[in-house]
């Protein structure tokens, strides 16, 4: 017997709400974003869902896990979603209670539970509120991402719509746990926690970090008001045994309490603080509004993501699940080269994929890849399709129980055997989108001309705007960044935001390499003032927008 089964509600109507498409609902880089105010228009988020049945080939006899980061509109959304499963015959939702789920955990519900995808309410680490932002994606049956196949077919059904189908039934209630029935279908309220706390256990050494805290280390863990709090307090307070007051902000709240849930220096600044203060911890980390990015901190030190996914390709061989050896590893395409200098010295393969976590899907699924990361603090592996913020701070907390390093002489003995990548991204948000159109277009013209030509960084030796091929199923992504290569290992690219909800983000990546020890200490301002310098050069974006610097530098 289920826990806790309600009457079933039989005979429910289902009723069709006429509709007709509305304009710009095209997924982007992680699912499709917009103001909240936008997407609790009466038949926005309708249109939406609908279109997402249409692009699956409609809900009918399936399972879904619907679930979010509890967010401001997240709960509606969850009611909406369920009554129009419902009405479309899907046979079971499996729902985190409170609508909570963190985007990591609901892959691995999709996974575990061998349903045939699921919805997840985000807009990660964008903040949250009535006038903030609101977001939805769809993740296929492995777990991961739609892929543009997937979201083209989405966006195709959002421009012919005519309508949607629904329940007029009373809200279900997403606290209490277990089974209960909309119409036919079955509705599953589950702990968001346990089956992800479960996961992490088979591949950790708990005892080993149990054992570290013991011996008197210590930890801070910024949740940021956002889902990542009680899947902390469980796994780390609980099961590891780190003192009451390790996870900081442990309650999610639907507008982050006022904050920007982005695990960054900048907006976790209270956080670098404290490691870089008196007293800091050992170790510290974040994660983002729905739990898939982490930022890592040692004691007077910030590991940059390109750095943590080297360290970690380098020594995730320390810990249980990954005890075999790693297949492969991939980065998107402007995270640094630091992994590639650890895949090239073990012989492993190294793929090189767009931004987005979609495009990591398809080299896990095949077993190319074992682990994989973006700059823009995701760090993941084959345990699910989606990164993973905690299970990024879990495997860095192994490796320091298991070596009884600091982060420091970690990173340290890495930059010795591997040399060093700078690395730094300056964003310029809220562009007007027609500059930054033109800037684009402007640096794409001439990228056959700059092969040879001498800037501070040293000389172009290469030029091109990205595209992918997927080595398993063939297809193309193109227009994936505008990328330019100097002889002195230093790289800058250029691309757009896909994830965006107002005007345009330039995002600009800056790298400078140096195997020369005397310079691993070397300051980011220092070791990338020559290639920030040329990035002005080659995008006059400072001039062309009248700002005196980026918005944001992480
Ligand atoms: C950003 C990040 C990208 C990440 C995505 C979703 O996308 O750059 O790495 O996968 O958010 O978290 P962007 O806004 O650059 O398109
Ligand atoms: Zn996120």
């Amino acid at each position: 017997m289920p826990p806790a089964t309600r009457p079933k509600v039989r005979a429910v109507q289902t009723v069709t709400i006429k509709s007709t498409p509305i304009d710009g609902q095209k997924p982007g880089t992680s699912g499709l974003r917009k103001k909240t105010r936008v997407f609790m228009q009466p038949g926005y988020l309708e249109n939406f869902v609908q279109a997402i049945w249409q692009g699956i080939g409609g809900p009918k006899g399936k399972t879904f896990v619907v679930g979010g980061d509890g967010r401001f509109f997240n709960d509606s959304a969850i009611q909406i979603i369920l009554r129009m499963a419902a009405a479309g015959q899907a046979t079971r939702v499996i729902v985190g209670q409170n609508g909570l789920l963190s985007t990591p955990a609901a892959s691995h519900l999709i996974r575990l539970r061998g349903t045939d995808g699921g919805i997840i309410l985000s807009a990660s680490h964008n903040p949250g509120g009535p006038d903030e932002d609101f977001g939805i994606k769809f993740n296929m049956a492995n777990g991961g991402p739609a892929n543009e196949t997937l979201t083209d077919r989405i966006f195709a059904a959002t421009q012919t719509i005519t309508g949607y189908d629904t329940l007029q039934t009373p809200d279900i209630d997403l606290a209490r746990l277990g089974e209960t029935h909309l119409g036919d279908m079955v509705v599953e309220v589950v702990d968001p926690v346990t089956d992800y706390a479960a996961l992490m256990e088979t591949l950790f050494d708990f005892d080993a970090i149990r054992g570290w805290f013991q011996s008197g280390h210590n930890m801070r863990f910024d949740a940021m008001h956002a889902v990542t709090g009680p899947y902390a307090k469980e796994i780390l307070e609980r099961r590891l045994g780190a003192p009451k007051g390790t996870v900081l902000n442990a309650t999610p709240l639907p507008d982050f309490g006022g904050g920007h849930p982005d695990p960054n220096p900048i907006w976790a600044k209270p956080l670098v603080d404290m490691v870089m203060g008196a007293d800091a911890p050992d170790f510290a980390a974040a994660s983002d509004g729905d739990g898939d990015r982490n930022m890592i901190l040692g004691r007077g030190v910030y590991v940059t993501p390109s750095d943590s996914l080297a360290v970690l390709a380098a020594n995730a061989h320390l810990t249980p699940g990954y005890a075999a050896g790693l297949v492969g590893v991939a980065r998107s395409m402007p995270t640094s080269g630091a992994v590639d200098r650890v895949a090239k010295a073990r012989g492993m393969a190294c793929f090189e994929t767009p931004t987005g976590w979609k495009f990591f899907g398809n080299l896990l699924d095949d077993r190319r890849i074992t682990l994989c990361g973006e700059e823009s603090a995701g760090t993941g592996s084959n345990h699910v399709r989606e990164k993973d913020g905690l299970w990024a701070v879990l495997l860095w907390l192994n490796i320091l129980a298991t070596t009884g390093q600091s982060v420091t002489t970690l990173l340290a003995d890495h930059w010795r055997a591997f040399g060093r990548n700078f690395y730094s991204r300056h964003d310029y948000e809220a562009v007007d989108s027609d500059t930054a159109t033109d800037l684009m277009n402007g640096l794409r013209a001439k990228l056959a001309t700059l092969p040879g030509q001498s800037l501070s960084a040293g000389q172009i030796v290469d030029a091109d705007e990205f595209a992918y091929d997927d080595p398993v199923d063939g297809s193309r992504s193109a227009g994936q960044g505008l990328r330019v290569m100097f002889d002195t290992g230093a790289r800058l690219v250029f691309r757009l935001s896909g994830t965006g909800t107002e005007g345009a983000t330039i995002r600009v990546y800056l790298e400078a390499f140096t195997d020369d020890p005397a310079r691993f200490g070397d300051t980011p301002e220092t070791a990338l003032s020559a290639i920030i310098d040329s990035a002005e050069t080659l995008m006059p974006i400072k001039s062309a927008t009248g700002r005196k610097g980026p918005d944001v530098t992480t």
